[in-house]
């Protein structure tokens, strides 16, 4: 995607996002891009760097399988070149977000998450009760060919009471606002990975 194609996109997806709480973009990074990334990803798990996956907060967080069952690790720049490349690429949707809805986001955090198969994440809100700085929440997914049978979806629960599922296929780009979608992953037949993150506006941390 050249430059004027992604100034484009991020004006589709911020539409989106704005009218509807909730956007989807195929094909948002490069497939080269997102391939590296799955490779990234896979690589880690080979390596035993990723983790069990908490719920909640500081002194409250817990493994919690029957809750989330995915395996995650945090990036950070400078590990590796596809990874700084995404991370850049995120850093100019945030400038975009900010200067289209006036968002104030500060940063993006995101991790790598691997479900096995048969693993979920039930129903929930991206926002700690003590911490309101997740403000949109960005999923990339890195699956080649996912078939819907294979399970797996992203369910989104909208406002109107319908719900929409998003197949985790490489290359799709979902954003939703943290705070107020309510989302659940379902179990799939098959590993899924995701590069999944949040935009942050600064907060009135309490602790
Ligand atoms: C999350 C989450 C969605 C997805 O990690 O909080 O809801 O599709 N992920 O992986
Ligand atoms: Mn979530």
């Amino acid at each position: 995607m050249n430059d004027t194609d992604l100034q484009h996109s991020f004006a589709n997806l911020i539409d989106d996002l704005a009218s509807q709480r909730w956007s989807l973009l195929e094909l948002f990074a490069p497939e080269v891009l997102t391939r590296e990334l799955a490779a990234e990803c896979r690589k880690r798990e080979r390596s035993g760097e990723l983790s069990a996956a908490s719920v909640g907060r500081g002194s409250a967080q817990q493994v919690q399988e029957g809750i989330r069952g995915d395996r995650i690790q945090w990036l950070e720049a400078g590990q590796s070149e596809a990874c700084d490349r995404y991370l850049q690429l995120m850093d100019d949707l945030r400038l975009a977000l900010n200067r289209e809805l006036f968002l104030g986001l500060e940063d993006f955090e995101c991790h790598f998450a691997s479900y096995e198969p048969g693993a979920f994440y039930l129903r929930h809100l991206d926002r700690f009760r003590d911490d309101d700085r997740r403000t949109v929440s960005a999923v990339l997914y890195l699956n080649e060919s996912w078939q819907a049978d294979q399970g797996g979806a992203l369910r989104l629960y909208l406002s109107d009471g319908r719900e929409h599922d998003v197949l985790p296929q490489a290359g799709t780009l979902a954003l939703f606002l943290s705070g107020d979608m309510p989302h659940e992953v379902l179990p799939a037949t098959r590993e899924r990975r995701s590069l999944t993150g949040w935009f942050r506006r600064r907060g009135t941390d309490v602790l």
